[in-house]
This record gives C-alpha cells, sequence and structure tokens, in this order.
C-alpha cells in the first residue's frame, strides 16, 4: 500500500498528460470528439467505496467548472432504487478493477433504458471497460493493496479533466479554460513535497495506537474528503471512524465528543473557514483532542486545535490531490502501529464481483 501511495505522481502525470492538448483536456483518443458534452443536460455518477468519493469530488468539481447537475449515487442503491433517467443525461460509472458486480449492473441498467454511458476503469479490457458506451482510461497501474489509494487519486484528476472539458464544450471562454489546467498541474507538482511529510503524519497516527473511536469533521471538499480517509481508516486499521460534515455535527452527533475523543478537522477550504473553525471550537470545548489539517499561511486560532498540520497552499479546489495522501499515510501510520495486515485488511477482497 505504501509502495502505490508513493506511486501517485507518476499515476497522475500518465494520466493527465496524454489528454492535454494545447492546454486543454482532449479525448479524441478515447473516443470522445470537443463537443461532445454540448448537449449532456447532467450527469449522473454510479460508482462503490473509494470510486464514489472520487465522485463526490466530481461532482463538486464540474457543477462548479461546467454548472451541470451532478449525482453521485452508490451502485448497490442506484440499482435497486428505479431511478428516473433521461436520454440528455451520461451516466458515468467509476471503477478501479472494472469488476465490481453492483457497479457492472447499474451500467447495464442505464445501457438498457437508452443512457449513454461513460465508464473511468483503471483495468484494461475489463467487463465494464468493454460494455460501456465510452471508457476513458486511468493509468495508475495495477493497484494490488486492497485499500484504493493511487486509482483514487487518478479518478478525482479525471473529474478535473471531464470538468474542464465540459465547460469548454458549453462555451466557457478559452481563455478561461485554458487557465483551469495549470492549477491542476501546480497541485500535482506539491505531492511529492505532501509524501515527504510521512514522518510528520504517522507521528500523529502513533497516537491513534489505542483509540477505539474517530472523527473526521469537513465542508464541502473537505467533508468528500473526510469521507475517504474515514473510510481507508476503518478499513485498514479497524478503528471506528464517522466522517461528519462539521455543520450537522450540533443536530446529534456532537453528543459522542467526551474528554480525549480524537477528531480530525480538514479546515482547508478558505470559503467556509470560519464556519470549520467555529465548529472546531465547539468540539475541542466538549475534551476533543483536534488535529487540525489546514493550508499554509491561513489564519487559524492556536485555541482550536491540539495539534496542526499544513499542506502547501495550493487553490480550494485543487486540495484534495494532496489532502488524501494525508489522509492516506495517517491510515497507514495507524495501521502499522496497531500491527494490521494493511495490505490485505479482514474480510476484504481487491474485487468485489458478488452482490
Ligand atoms: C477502497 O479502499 C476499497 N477497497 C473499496 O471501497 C473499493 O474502492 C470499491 O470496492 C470499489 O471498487 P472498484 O473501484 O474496483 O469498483
Amino acid at each position: 500500500m505504501r509502495k502505490e501511495i508513493f506511486e501517485q505522481p507518476t499515476a497522475l502525470y500518465n494520466t493527465v498528460h496524454p489528454r492535454v492538448v494545447k492546454g486543454l483536456p482532449d479525448f479524441t483518443h478515447d473516443g470522445i470528439t470537443p463537443g461532445f458534452f454540448k448537449d449532456v443536460t447532467r450527469i449522473q455518477v454510479v460508482a462503490c467505496g473509494t470510486a464514489s468519493y472520487a465522485g463526490l469530488i466530481g461532482k463538486n468539481i464540474i457543477e462548479k467548472l461546467a454548472r451541470i447537475p451532478v449525482e453521485v449515487d452508490i451502485a448497490s442503491e442506484f440499482r435497486y432504487r428505479d431511478p428516473i433517467l433521461d436520454p440528455t443525461q451520461l451516466v458515468v460509472v467509476i471503477s478501479q478493477s472494472g469488476e465490481t458486480a453492483d457497479t457492472l449492473a447499474a451500467l447495464r441498467l442505464a445501457k438498457k433504458q437508452g443512457i449513454k454511458t461513460l465508464a473511468i476503469v483503471n483495468v484494461a479490457g475489463s467487463t465494464i471497460a468493454r460494455e460501456a458506451d465510452i471508457v476513458l482510461y486511468t493509468y495508475a497501474g495495477p493497484e494490488i493493496a486492497v485499500a484504493s489509494t493511487k486509482a483514487y487519486s487518478v479518478q478525482v484528476a479525471m473529474m478535473y479533466l471531464l470538468g474542464f472539458r465540459i465547460a469548454a464544450d458549453k462555451g466557457a471562454p478559452m481563455d478561461w479554460c485554458c487557465r483551469q489546467l495549470p492549477k491542476l498541474l501546480n497541485a500535482v507538482s506539491y505531492l511529492p513535497h505532501v509524501l515527504a511529510m510521512e514522518p510528520e503524519f504517522f507521528r500523529y497516527a502513533e497516537g491513534l495506537k489505542n483509540a477505539e473511536h474517530l472523527f473526521y469533521l469537513g465542508r464541502g471538499l473537505d467533508y468528500s474528503l473526510a469521507m475517504e480517509g474515514s473510510l481507508k481508516l476503518k478499513e485498514i486499521s479497524y478503528i471506528h471512524c464517522e466522517a461528519y460534515a462539521a455543520g450537522e455535527l450540533k443536530h446529534g452527533t456532537i453528543s459522542l465528543i467526551t474528554d480525549g475523543t480524537p477528531v480530525i478537522a480538514l479546515a482547508t477550504q478558505r470559503k467556509t473557514l470560519g464556519k470549520m473553525i467555529s465548529n472546531v471550537k465547539e468540539v475541542k470545548a466538549r475534551g476533543a483532542h483536534v488535529l487540525l489539517i489546514t493550508l499554509e499561511g491561513l489564519e487559524v486560532d492556536p485555541e482550536c486545535y491540539d495539534e496542526i498540520i499544513r499542506l502547501p497552499a495550493v487553490e480550494d479546489e485543487y486540495v484534495p490531490l494532496l489532502l488524501v495522501v494525508t489522509l492516506q499515510l495517517i491510515a497507514l501510520g495507524a495501521a502499522n502501529a496497531r500491527g494490521c495486515d494493511v495490505d490485505k485488511p479482514r474480510n476484504l477482497a481487491k474485487s468485489v464481483t458478488v452482490e
């Protein structure tokens, strides 16, 4: 797993660079010509687990950049809820393995209703890749560890590329479109720096050795990352963990915070920083032990945390690529500290080919 975490800069390079032509994402080699998305009115993303969390980042990014609605569904729910689909929408399935049973069933359901389908898949020739109308391969290379790491990052990168392309197809000004990609590449260039912060992440994770419960908090993109960070931690370290939208805490969950409860607060989004910090103060006042993860240069009240990690200051939309590495390494550090087999966590299979 650690090896795969450290392969993320290469995986991202391999996935993004072949698709950049004159500063814009170009999917011509994938069978998508410019203008393809012009008449798409909305997007339905369907996936499982980590892939669905990559979809949540996509919702945030594509809605913001391209201003079309994006829904994200867990495949096992989507397929049984008689979803309302129409021919002007695009169904996007995301799957590292391309073999996940529920995601495949969702793809077949959409196709049966005559809806155009696009699959984001890492394994060449997999069933989902073969059956989807269009395939966008991610080039993460083989992912062997059960916990998905580099596959998530390249799925997220694909969400940005799709967002830029859809915006361009829908008539966004060319100079605006050309300004987006460098922001993504700039964030990717900081990845080696974040990977080198491993000892800092492990130091914190060591303190989770005897933890039974933990809360991840965030708002907006940080909330989507909180879900991914929480899944990773549960999956390999067996610490019970909940991801919460920070604004929801006072509607019930804050009653679980007692003296010493570990809380990881993600506070990287400038727009909601003030709100987030006041939520963090609420848990701190109830005795939580808070690790605050924020960006270099953002002003935060030192009273609201016990420990702090600062990541390179990139634009809000591109923080997920750096933040996820941090959360992966915290999960890995905690699992190591607890003596868990990180590559083969109990009860789990790499590819879930049954319902
Ligand atoms: C994540 O660490 C998991 N192993 C799991 O949630 C996984 O992402 C999910 O089963 C989906 O798999 P897929 O991408 O191969 O479809």
